[in-house]
């Protein structure tokens, strides 16, 4: 059942470039629009839509907090991300020309579920981002839309995380189709690239010889810092979730530009940093940024493992390790950079002899407060 595979999660990761392709199948028309019949909103109240709030826990949480880069851009309606555990005991702006969007991969999420209930009775539309067809979040939302990564075993999120990131992107593409006009030229645009992406995550897979060396050498090491901006910030946390739950190694992300504001004191000689650095073609030189930040910690005796697009040179003179991804644009490269942080973490834990599928203290699904 583990397909030849050691562990459930090592499977899971080998399947991710299918859950991406999976997840676009079939949702797209000849001329290369999208076509959500699925989604049993109604279109002119879906074009009414003036604020998304998505609501999540953990790693379903860190898809929405991409999806919150991509949508606005997309579709310049305001998203905020809400960890469901929150969301439901604040005193949320939700109304009726609120989307409310729920991202879970077991669709029993307790917190998450009674968040989509509060929303319901703000009376929000719910839409749920799902992985397990019949579960109860899906059930009692207005609409969903399903990822289709298939079962996840794995107590870490994995191939769920990826396809949770590409329906919040065929989402905000569907409502920037239906804003019309640029908005809908410029989504048709990114969804053709979006279908090149599945290839990439295979061919990156390929590649993940060197991060399993770093990450056996590295199984004494006590912490890791993972930095990120933009999109790149979730993909910073959910290494670092990914490291505490598989390797129970303290484990934190930042937003790059948060550093100067503390973290950077946490720097001294030998701290492992892990660094996500946006492509060069990303706007407001963020790139030039991030290398800065490389340079600043490496100063102080980081030891930086960069993850960078290939191609980029600029970030070469400041890295001990260089961790390359193909190319693609900018609000897409989460797809790409998180997978070397999955297999960072999956080796790791591997080499401290730990239970790779089931981390100790941890549910799959946590079906309590
Ligand atoms: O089933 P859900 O997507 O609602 O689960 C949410 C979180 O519990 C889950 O993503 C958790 O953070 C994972 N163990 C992370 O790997």
């Amino acid at each position: 059942e583990k397909g030849g595979y050691d562990t459930f999660m090592e499977k899971e990761i080998s399947e991710q470039p299918h859950a991406v392709a999976d997840t676009l199948l079939g949702r797209t028309n000849d001329a290369g629009e999208l076509v959500l019949d699925e989604l049993r909103i109604d279109e002119d109240e879906l074009k009414s839509i003036d604020r998304i709030t998505i609501v999540a826990c953990g790693t379903a949480a860190y898809a929405g907090m991409v999806a919150k880069y991509a949508i606005e851009h997309w579709t310049r309606i305001p998203v905020e991300v809400a960890l469901a555990h929150e969301f439901r005991y604040c005193d949320p702006i939700v109304d009726a020309k609120t989307l409310v969007v729920s991202i879970s991969q077991s669709g029993e999420t307790m917190d998450t579920l009674m968040a989509v209930k509060h929303a319901r009775e703000l009376g929000a539309r719910t839409i749920s981002i799902c992985n397990t067809h019949g579960s109860t979040i899906p059930r009692e939302s207005d609409a969903v839309l399903y990822t289709h990564a298939g079962p996840e075993i794995a107590v870490a999120s994995t191939k769920a995380f990826l396809a949770q990131i590409t329906a919040c992107y065929v989402l905000g593409l569907y409502l920037a189709q239906l804003r019309g006009g640029t908005y809908a030229q410029d989504a048709k645009a990114v969804l053709s690239e979006l279908h090149g992406v599945p290839a990439k995550i295979e061919a990156l897979l390929g590649s993940m010889d060197r991060v399993r060396e770093i990450a056996r050498f590295m199984a004494d090491t006590r912490s890791v810092l993972f930095l990120g901006r933009q999109v790149g910030f979730p993909i910073a946390m959910e290494g670092a979730l990914k490291l505490k739950e598989l390797a129970y190694i303290h484990a934190e992300g930042f937003a790059a530009g948060e550093l100067k504001h503390g973290p950077i004191a946490l720097i001294d000689a030998g701290q492992p940093v892990f660094i996500v650095v946006p492509g060069p073609d990303t706007p407001h030189g963020l790139h030039g940024k991030v290398v800065s930040n490389i340079q600043e910690i490496r100063a102080r005796g980081a030891r930086t493992l960069v993850i960078a697009q290939e191609g980029d040179e600029a970030v070469v003179p400041f890295a001990d390790e260089v961790i390359r991804v193909p190319h693609t644009s900018p609000l897409l490269q989460p797809l790409l950079t998180v997978v070397p942080l999955q297999v960072f973490a999956l080796e790791l834990s591997t080499a401290k002899g730990l239970d790779v599928d089931q981390p100790r203290n941890l549910a799959k699904s946590v079906t309590v407060e």
